[in-house]
C-alpha cells in the first residue's frame, strides 16, 4: 500500500454556493487556549480533564512535546486528560521537539524549557523555521539559559535551560501575547515576582488560565493604555475541579461568520464562541461595517467569556481600523480583507507590521490574494488599503497560500462570493487550526468539493 506524503498539497476550487448558508455549528476549540491548557496541566499537580480541546495539528504538536517532557497526555473519547510532572520537574526529552507549523507552541515552550535544568532542541516545518525566535530568546537569556539558533535566531534552536532561574522584569518591544507568555512561563519556576509590561494589551489567556490553576497574577493598567502583569514565582498549580472547557475559537469562527455575512440571504448561528475582549476586534469591526450579528453572552468558563453569535447576511461599508485594535484581531486581517473587498467603499487597516511574521508574510500574501482576484489593494507603510467592489469581486484567480491555514480559509470565503471561481493552491494546512473546516462549512451549505 502506498501512502501520500504528509505534505501532499490539497488544491481546491471554490465557486458560489447553490443556496444561502444556514444552520447552527460549533467551530473547534480555541487554539491559543488549547496550547496553554496542555502546557499548564502538565505543570500542575493532579489530573486535568480538558473539554473541547482543539485537535488540530498545531495543538497535537504541543501534546507530543509535553509527553516528551514527561507529562501523561491521553485522549479519552471526547476529552483529554493530562497529568504532569509539575513545575521544575520536567524531564529532558530524548529527541528533537518538532513544533510543526506552530509559532505559539514554539514560543511558549521556549519559556518553559529555558526555566528547567534540561537540554532540548526544537525545530519546525519550513514556515516555522523562517519565523523570528529572537523575540523570545532575547528576554529569556536573562534567566541564564543558553540558546543556539540559526542565523537571525531561527529554528532549529538548542536550549540549555536554567534550573533556578531568576524572576524577569521585561517590557515588550512588540505587541505579542506569545512573547509575554514565554516570559511569564519562565517565571513559573523562578523565585520572586516576574514582571512584564506590554505597551498595548494582548490576549490574556495565559494570565486567566494561570489564575484558574491557582497562581497569583496581578494586572495593572498603565496611564499610556498598556498593562503591567506580575506573576508570583513557584506557584502551587493544581488541576481545576471540574476540568477545563475550551471555548470555540473566535479566530476560526471568523470564516463562517464572514461567509454568512457575504453570501446573500444567509443566516447562521455559531455557538460557544470565545468572547475574551482581547480577541473580539473582528466582531467590533464588522459591526462598524454594518454587519448584523447578535451576540448572546453565556456564563464564562475557565476564566473566559463565551457566547453564541447569530449572523445574518448584511451589506457592508468600508471602514478604518485603528492600529491599537490590531492585537485583538491580529489573525483575522486576511478574512477581514475579503469582507472589505466585498464591501462598498475603501477600507484602511492600520499598523499591521506584525502580520509580516506570521505563518507567512500575511500582509503581502493578503494583497496578492486580492489582486489575483481582481480587487485593488495597496500596502502603504504598515497599513493595508482595500478598495471595495460593492459585492462584485471578480475572482477567477489562483491564490498561493504559503503554508498558511488562514490564507487558505480566507480564499475559500472569497470563492463563495466572487463572480468567477477562486482556485487555492493548497488547503492541507487548514488542519493546523481548523480540522474538518470543509465539512463543517458544507454543513452550512458552502458546497466545497472535497
Ligand atoms: C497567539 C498570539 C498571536 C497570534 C497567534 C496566537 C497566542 O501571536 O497571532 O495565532 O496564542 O499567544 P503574537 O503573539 O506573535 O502576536
Amino acid at each position: 500500500m502506498t501512502h501520500a506524503p504528509a505534505s501532499a498539497s490539497r488544491p481546491l476550487t471554490v465557486g458560489r454556493p447553490a443556496a444561502p448558508l444556514s444552520g447552527v455549528i460549533r467551530v473547534p476549540g480555541d487554539k491559543s487556549i488549547s496550547h496553554r491548557a496542555l502546557m499548564f496541566a502538565a505543570l500542575a499537580r493532579g489530573e486535568t480533564t480538558i473539554y473541547h480541546l482543539l485537535e488540530g495539528e498545531d495543538v497535537l504538536r504541543t501534546a507530543a512535546a509535553m509527553r516528551a517532557l514527561g507529562a501523561q497526555v491521553e485522549q479519552r473519547g471526547e476529552v483529554w486528560v493530562v497529568s504532569g510532572p509539575g513545575v521544575g520537574q520536567l524531564s529532558e526529552p530524548d529527541d528533537v521537539l518538532d513544533m510543526g507549523n506552530s509559532g505559539t507552541a514554539a514560543r511558549l515552550l521556549s519559556g518553559i524549557l529555558a526555566s528547567h535544568g534540561i537540554a532540548s532542541v526544537m525545530t519546525g516545518d519550513a514556515s516555522l523555521r523562517r519565523r523570528p525566535m529572537k523575540r523570545v530568546t532575547d528576554p529569556l537569556a536573562a534567566t541564564g539559559a543558553t540558546f543556539i539558533a540559526r542565523e537571525g535566531g531561527r529554528l532549529p534552536l538548542a536550549i540549555r535551560g536554567q534550573a533556578n532561574p531568576p524572576a524577569l522584569d521585561y517590557r515588550l518591544p512588540v505587541a505579542s501575547a506569545q512573547v509575554k507568555s514565554a516570559v511569564l512561563l519562565a517565571g513559573l519556576n523562578a523565585t520572586g515576582t516576574t514582571r512584564v509590561e506590554e505597551p498595548v494589551p494582548t490576549r490574556d489567556h495565559t494570565e486567566n488560565m494561570l489564575r484558574y490553576f491557582g497562581a497569583t497574577v496581578e494586572v495593572e493598567s498603565t496611564p499610556e493604555g498598556g498593562r503591567i502583569i506580575r506573576l508570583e514565582g513557584r506557584p502551587d498549580l493544581v488541576a481545576p475541579d471540574g476540568g477545563l472547557f475550551v471555548p470555540a475559537d473566535p479566530s476560526s469562527a471568523a470564516f463562517p461568520l464572514v461567509a454568512a455575512l457575504l453570501v446573500p440571504g444567509s443566516a447562521i448561528t455559531l455557538t460557544d464562541v470565545g468572547l475574551n475582549p482581547l480577541r473580539t476586534g473582528l466582531f467590533t469591526t464588522l459591526m462598524e461595517m454594518g454587519a448584523q450579528v447578535d451576540v448572546v453572552e453565556k456564563a464564562s468558563s475557565g476564566g473566559e467569556l463565551v457566547g453564541d453569535l447569530h449572523v445574518r447576511a448584511s451589506t457592508l461599508q468600508g471602514v478604518e481600523v485603528p492600529a491599537a485594535r490590531a492585537p485583538s484581531m491580529i489573525d483575522e486581517y486576511p478574512v477581514l480583507a475579503v469582507a472589505a473587498a466585498h464591501a462598498h467603499g475603501v477600507s484602511r487597516f492600520c499598523g499591521l507590521e506584525e502580520l509580516r511574521v506570521k505563518e507567512s508574510d500575511r500582509l503581502s500574501a493578503t494583497v496578492a490574494m486580492l489582486r489575483e482576484n481582481g480587487v485593488r489593494a495597496e500596502i502603504e507603510g504598515d497599513d493595508l488599503v482595500v478598495y471595495g467592489t460593492g459585492g462584485a469581486i471578480p475572482g477567477g484567480g489562483l491564490v498561493t497560500t504559503h503554508m498558511d491555514h488562514r490564507l487558505a480559509m480566507s480564499a475559500s470565503v472569497m470563492g463563495l462570493v466572487a463572480k468567477q471561481p477562486v482556485r487555492i493552491d493548497d488547503t492541507a494546512f487548514i488542519d493546523t487550526s481548523f480540522p474538518g473546516y470543509l465539512a463543517l462549512m458544507n454543513q452550512l451549505g458552502a458546497g466545497f468539493a472535497q
